[in-house]
């Protein structure tokens, strides 16, 4: 891997040139790619429309990045290591040779259901080498996928394949986490009544829960691999793609209730993710890495699938969850394929540390050599048990930032090359220019200051817009500051320089490292009959990180226990249970201001029980509805 950075000089020579000369910067990483054209321009971009373009006139197809370019030397390496959720069935080992076949395969399956080129695909599918074949195959035929995180519900199912205009649905009888079985199909079915543009769906087998087949529209994956196997020839050449040509769209949440699709382009994203994968792990030719995050978010498909595989990886995918059958699970993995980079999340690790050492200190986790945190920001209880329990003291700890719309990781430890503090993402990757803003639009410089982080110029890995709407990728990304890419996250810089995330600074919540938004979480509770309106904050939860706290006005003659259970389960069937408020408080109003907005500053302090620092009240239409509402917090808590 001839672009990784060795040493802090070599990345501080690194950082230098990406920023003196980022064309000459990205064109040398892009080289070490594999291209059936190359470009004719590194970098056109403006962030004002925005128009983002890299390697523009360069033509290639992602997978054959990820899986031909290794055949000839790597063809018998592991490309994907699958332990089931239940660790008494058997593992599975895909090859970079077998993979290849099996995504050749998949790809005719689609071309036989008629997808082509552009078409949008929703892969809806539990955490089985079958998501990987899925999204690879989509990607060999040039189709758009949409992968659809499993704790979804069929309304957002529904809301995503309709605003995509969804062709064709993948997903299996049912998936196992746990002790529960996901019944993913007939979720699927409920999803469908209200989508018109799907006429396919394939239903792969892995549960054996009962679904109904609507013949025309249903057919089993396995019976559609054996039509390929008998029409003869397997292989299913690559579509030349453009660089700029989308390859997946993945919804996240924002400020307002709609989510919103992030639009990932080919060339810009694989050269990203490779170098970012490659880089801040270090990884080493053989080692086995083992990211924990499901394929349904963007660490999934950045560190999970394309990442790993462009640079020839082991990547390790795991179905279950870390408490089953028991709290030692991760461990055992670990000990069991002797993996050499773990990459998890703080919840799961602020989770795992609370049922104590005894399932970790039976475990041989001696192979390994990097740890990688992500998705929230790491409290130092918890990173420094990550560091001494699990890495033994040994093993450097990459507490990568970055968000779905960035493709990868932006600002990051790099292991045993730069410096590690506890807390802080440290410093930015080369091509990443971060800066700090203030509320009036003025940079802030210097050090030991915070401020809105900010990004002055594009890397390759960007957005390029949010599908359907333009306008809205504009509004919410580019328009809070002139000429740079607004984060949405509050950033502290250190007298060293290095940088520490606090926090989102708008309505998004992130509650187990999983992106939520206070709209859309009022929209669905707003949805029950018995709610007259109601207001979404978040507070600190031990293990969540951000706990979801629901002030809600109902209608006078409700029975509270069971209006609270109606809301749970209302938010359950419109969102999905990730989305289940923690602490639910009726309330017979809210704070609002004279022009009627919600007042959350102080909502937030009261489901944070800091009642010292409530502030200004005087402003309020009704100043007195704030002691109701604090005495109301209080018999709560008791
Ligand atoms: C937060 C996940 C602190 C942040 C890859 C960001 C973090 C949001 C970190 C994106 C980190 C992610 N330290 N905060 N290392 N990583 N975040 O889109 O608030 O699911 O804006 O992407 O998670 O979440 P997303």
């Amino acid at each position: 891997m001839s672009f990784q950075i060795k040493t802090f000089e070599e990345y501080q020579d690194a950082y230098k040139r990406s920023v003196e000369n980022p064309e000459e910067f990205w064109g040398d990483v892009a080289s070490n790619f594999f291209w059936k054209r190359k470009w004719t321009n590194v970098l056109n971009w403006n962030f004002t429309e925005p128009d983002i373009k890299w390697f523009e006139g360069g033509k290639l197809n992602i997978t054959e990045n990820c899986l031909d370019r290794h055949i000839y030397k790597n063809g018998d390496t592991p490309a994907i290591i699958w332990e089931p959720n239940d660790p008494s069935e058997s593992h599975r080992i895909l090859t970079y040779k077998q993979l290849l076949t099996k995504v050749e395969q998949f790809a005719n399956v689609l071309k036989n259901n008629n997808i082509k080129k552009g078409d949008r695909v929703c892969i809806y599918l539990p955490m089985v080498p079958e998501l990987v074949i899925a999204v690879l195959a989509c990607a060999r035929i040039g189709a758009i996928h949409s992968v659809v995180f499993g704790g979804f519900s069929a309304q957002s199912i529904a809301d995503r394949i309709n605003d995509a205009e969804c062709k064709l649905v993948i997903t299996a009888d049912g998936g196992f986490r746990g002790n529960k079985v996901l019944e993913l199909k007939t979720i699927v079915d409920d999803a469908l009544m209200q989508c018109k543009s799907v006429d396919k769906v394939i239903v792969l087998t892995r549960s054996r829960t009962p679904i109904s087949m609507l013949k025309g529209r249903d057919v089993w994956w396995e019976d559609e691999i054996k039509k390929v196997e008998t029409q003869g020839n397997p292989a299913c050449p690559a579509e030349e793609m453009d660089a700029e040509d989308t390859l997946f769209i993945l919804y996240t949440s924002g400020s307002t209730g709609k989510p919103k699709g992030v639009v990932h382009t080919t060339a810009g994203y694989m050269v990203y993710t490779g170098y970012t994968f490659a880089n801040t792990f270090q990884y080493q030719p053989g080692e086995v890495y083992f990211c924990t995050a499901d394929i349904g978010w963007i660490t999934g498909h950045s560190y999970i699938v394309y990442g790993p595989l462009s640079q020839g990886a082991t990547s390790l995918m795991f179905e279950g969850i870390p408490t089953f059958p028991d709290a030692g699970r991760y461990w055992d993995i670990i000990d069991k394929y002797k993996v050499n980079i773990l990459y998890t999340a703080p919840t799961a690790i602020r989770s795992l540390m609370a049922f104590g050492d005894e399932y970790v200190d039976s475990k041989d986790l001696s192979s390994l050599r990097v740890l990688g945190s992500v998705g929230e920001p790491i409290n130092e209880e918890a990173w420094h048990w990550y560091k001494d329990k699990i890495g033994k003291g040994k093993c450097p700890i990459a507490d990568t930032w970055w968000q779905t719309e960035n493709g990868g990781h932006l600002i990051t430890p790099i292991a045993d090359v730069t410096p590690e503090v506890p807390g802080y993402a440290l410093l930015p990757l080369p091509g990443v220019q971060p800066c700090l803003m203030d509320e009036n639009g003025k940079e802030i410089e210097g050090n030991d200051v915070s401020g809105n982080l900010c990004i002055k110029f594009p890397w390759p890995g960007m957005l390029r817009t949010t599908w359907g709407d333009h306008e809205r990728c504009k509004q919410t990304y580019f328009s809070t500051y002139a000429n740079m890419y607004f984060t949405g996250d509050g950033c502290y810089r250190s007298p060293e320089g290095y940088y520490r995330i606090t926090g989102r600074v708008d309505d998004v919540l992130n509650v187990s490292g999983h992106r939520i938004g206070t709209a859309e979480v009022e929209n669905a509770i707003n949805m029950h009959s018995d709610v007259v309106e109601s207001a979404i904050v978040g507070y600190p939860h031990p293990v969540k990180g951000q706990g979801i706290y629901a002030y809600v006005i109902a209608n006078h003659h409700i029975d509270a226990d069971k209006t609270r259970q109606d809301i749970l389960q209302t938010v359950t069937r419109l969102i999905g249970a990730i989305a289940k408020p923690d602490i639910i408080q009726f309330v017979s109003d809210l704070p609002k201001t004279r022009s009627g907005k919600i007042m959350r500053r102080i909502l937030r302090k009261v489901a944070e029980n800091d009642l010292g620092s409530l502030g200004d009240t005087s402003t309020l239409q009704d100043p007195t509805v704030v002691e109701k509402i604090i005495e109301g917090a209080e018999k709560l808590r008791k």
